[in-house]
């Protein structure tokens, strides 16, 4: 097999031999080197198209150590490798099935199969998944959703998703229906996920976690043209609060709410343009049925504007526990800027900025203020940062039991007197990035503070 180049040199760490790879396209025994990695293992693949044999499982078992994680990467100064299987449709192969501890996938493209990357079927931890680019796989492009399984320390960072094929599917699928399996203490972040919109309907979201679920952190993943919701979270069964932190979802989703949550979520910083459906939705779907009722969600520090065929917010449920909306940006025009079912006198409302006609009753008096068109910079131009003497500086109420220490940008925060949406005003032009469509805002090159911590 000499047009096989491996085994570079062998390091020896902590008394176990590490092994080099060099992978490229002529390497035809590719899948058996990623198939037979020990701890400590590094693998580079170079550039080119990798295609697998399709009619089986493409299935790694990648079990490192903390200390020596397996790692497959392609080459870090050349295009990313693509792994592909040959077919797409429903009814093909996952590109990979990929399972075990303490491993990282770097620099990688996947496309075609059916399931993009499904984590599984094994439980997995300690995993890395950063700068890959899944596209157009028939179904979900990166799942984590095999029952019986706890999932717990999985990172998906960097990555761009688009599935602009005749089937669709959506970007992230983490958890399973009713606790059949949960993902718990991972982080999903600066990831873009962007056209999700193949010609067939259907029900298409950016990123989802599933009810039971918990501890996952959401933050500065972008979203544009996607379906389903940007962001869809549902109940963390009361283990612990699932944040979605400084997102940013542009017509997203076409078909739906921008972010969805039922119970057990903190929503704090995100800039919401132009959803189908609510701005952000809190529903009674999937509930804990221990429970039984919608509690302990914060909605605090969002900037949506404008809602294509709803209200900017939307609370459904009768019943609800633990509420807190504060110092967000409702700004909905003909649309409503809140939209509730059940009488509202009971909830912590305080310090929003509303344009368009509420359709709710019992918020306080200082649940709401208005505003109008140039309370911004320029949304024309999607920038929603605050103009000179907008409204919307010193606005904010002090929440000091669930302080929101950065914006959007990870600017400071005056904590006594907060801008209220998701900027922080500062200077009078956006110190931060200026948002388009077309610009991957918040997937790889915002910065990431460390909020809540
Ligand atoms: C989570 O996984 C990463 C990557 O394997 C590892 O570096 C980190 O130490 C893990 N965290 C914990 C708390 O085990
Ligand atoms: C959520 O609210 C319930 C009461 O409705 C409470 O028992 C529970 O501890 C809360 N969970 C969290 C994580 O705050
Ligand atoms: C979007 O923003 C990026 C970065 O600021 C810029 O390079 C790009 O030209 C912009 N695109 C459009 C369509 O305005």
């Amino acid at each position: 097999m000499s047009i096989i180049k491996f085994i570079i040199l062998c390091i020896i760490l902590y008394g176990v031999e590490s092994t080099v790879y060099d992978i490229t396209t002529s390497s035809s025994n590719w899948q058996s080197i990623l198939s037979n990695l020990k701890p400590g293992d590094l693998v580079t693949m170079h550039q080119g198209t990798y295609t697998t044999a399709g009619s089986g499982y493409f299935q790694l078992t990648l079990n490192g150590l903390l200390t020596q994680p397996i790692i497959i990467q392609g080459a870090p100064d050349e295009a990313r490798p693509v792994i592909q299987n040959p077919n797409t449709s429903p009814d093909a192969q996952n590109i990979l099935n990929i399972q075990g501890s303490n491993f990282m996938l770097k620099h990688l493209a996947f496309t075609k199969g059916s399931r993009g990357i499904r984590v599984g079927p094994a439980a997995t931890f300690n995993a890395i998944f950063d700068d890959l680019y899944v596209y157009d796989t028939a179904t979900t492009a990166f799942a984590a959703n095999d029952a019986g399984n706890e999932y717990y320390n999985i990172t998906l960072r960097n990555t761009e998703i688009k599935i602009s094929n005749t089937f669709g599917g959506g970007c992230v699928y983490f958890g399973c229906v009713n606790d059949l399996c949960r993902m718990r203490d991972s982080l999903l972040e600066h990831n873009y996920c962007h056209d999700t919109n193949g010609p067939v309907g259907g029900f298409r979201p950016g990123f989802q976690v599933k009810p039971g679920s918990y501890n996952v952190m959401i933050r500065n993943n972008a979203c544009y043209r996607v379906s389903g919701p940007c962001i869809l979270v549902y109940d963390d069964y009361n283990r612990g609060r699932n944040f979605i932190v400084g997102n940013y979802a542009i017509q997203s989703g076409t078909g739906d709410f921008g972010i969805q949550c039922t119970s057990g979520v903190t929503i704090a910083n995100n800039v919401i343009f132009s959803a189908n459906l609510a701005g952000i939705g809190v529903t009674q779907n999937s509930v804990y049925p221990a429970v039984g009722y919608i509690r302990n969600v914060t909605i605090s520090h969002n900037t949506v504007y404008m809602s294509a065929a709803d209200a900017c917010l939307r609370l459904n449920g009768a019943t609800h526990s633990n509420i807190l909306i504060a110092n967000n940006v409702f700004y909905c025009g003909n649309q409503p800027a809140i939209t509730a079912v059940t009488n509202l006198a009971s909830y912590q409302i305080y310090n929003n900025a509303i344009n368009g006609p509420v359709s709710a009753s019992g918020i306080q008096p200082d649940g709401t203020f208005n505003i109008e068109y140039n309370a911004f910079f320029d949304p024309n131009k999607m920038n929603l940062y605050p103009a000179v003497k907008s409204p919307l500086i010193n606005a904010g109420i002090n929440l000091d039991s669930q302080p929101v220490a950065h914006d959007f940008n990870g600017k400071t925060r005056s904590n006594a007197k907060p801008t209220v949406g998701a900027y922080e005003y500062s200077t009078v032009v956006n110190p931060g990035c200026q948002l388009n469509s077309s610009f991957k805002c918040g997937s790889s090159t915002a910065i990431t503070p460390d909020y809540f911590i």
